[in-house]
């Protein structure tokens, strides 16, 4: 077993995975080229959903070529590679064919310079903090790569105190808001996807400059839904060995709902952490759905 729970190192005031701060050099210097598109979020805030929609439109619906590979290989991770012998997706990204999807969780202001140098498309998916935060301690329990969790009522300290693996989710959602409208960012809600998935993906494909017909934004619709990724093995992570992403610990596609934090926050908790929130994240023209 060659993997074990990396430490955090802080880049730029961020905490990141040990294997990425010794990437970090190549990471920064990564070349973006004018037609690359960047997926970016915050850890589990809906980044495999998006990047399976993303495909299956740049593929017209064509769901064999959408299965050509796993979704780390047909869009790379940026600044870290789920399976070795690749320490990044940079090394990855040199043999990846024009128009490359590529996937990152940094905050705006650690993304390479030339995304933003070459006005690249990025679009943001954005998830309510509770949800989010069930979802990466669920995912934290299961990636052996991650920091050990701990319990949860430490864990939810941790997301608040802005300490966990990519640092600030306040940060990460505010800045990236604030900044849509200086560059090309398409900003979407993990919740509005969540209730109306047509609508969300035809603005996808309007920010990507796709047409398609009907039939094959059903399709697209139908070949996102979390049971169809579920049980899709280029789209559940299931490739990667057991060692790295342990599935029997939590599944990856876990429960793919809007209020699940309902089962996990106590009251009291959910309270302490309202309190914070509002004022975190005040004078901040953001808003989310959070207590649905
Ligand atoms: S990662 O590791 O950061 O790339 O994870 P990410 O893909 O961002 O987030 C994983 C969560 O997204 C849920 N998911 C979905 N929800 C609804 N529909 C679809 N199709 C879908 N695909 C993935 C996944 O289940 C994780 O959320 P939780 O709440 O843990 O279930």
């Amino acid at each position: 077993d060659t993997f074990h729970r990396f430490p955090l190192h802080m880049v730029h005031g961020i905490p990141l995975m040990e294997p990425i701060v010794q990437q970090w050099g190549p990471i920064e210097d990564f070349q973006a080229r004018p037609d690359d598109l960047l997926i970016a979020t915050y850890p589990k805030a809906g980044t495999t959903w998006m990047q399976e929609i993303v495909d299956l439109i740049l593929v017209r619906g064509d769901v064999e070529k959408a299965h050509r590979a796993p979704t780390h290989i047909r869009m790379p991770f940026l600044e870290i590679c789920p399976t070795p012998p690749m320490p990044s997706g940079v090394q990855q990204l040199v043999d990846v064919p024009s128009p490359r999807v590529i996937k990152t969780h940094l905050p705006f202001q650690l993304v390479p310079k030339s995304f933003w140098e070459n006005r690249c498309k990025v679009i943001y998916v954005a998830r309510n903090a509770k949800d989010n935060v069930v979802s990466y301690y669920f995912f934290d329990q299961m990636n052996k790569t991650q920091p050990e969790p701990g319990p949860w009522e430490l864990y939810l300290r941790k997301f608040m105190e802005e300490k966990l693996a990519w640092g600030s989710w306040y940060d990460h959602v505010c800045r990236y808001w604030d900044e849509r409208t200086n560059h090309n960012i398409l900003y979407v809600f993990y919740e509005d996807m969540k209730e109306d998935p047509a609508r969300e993906i035809r603005r996808v494909m309007d920010f990507l400059e796709v047409e398609l017909p009907p039939e094959v934004l059903e399709k697209i619709v139908w070949q996102t839904s979390f049971q169809v990724m579920k049980e899709n093995p280029m789209a559940n992570y299931s490739s990667v060995p057991s060692t790295i992403l342990d599935q029997d610990v939590s599944p990856f596609m876990r429960k793919g709902e809007v209020g699940n934090w309902k089962n996990y926050f106590t009251v009291a908790q959910s309270e302490v952490f309202d309190a914070h929130y509002q004022r975190r994240m005040e004078g901040s023209s953001l808003h989310f759905r959070t207590q649905i």
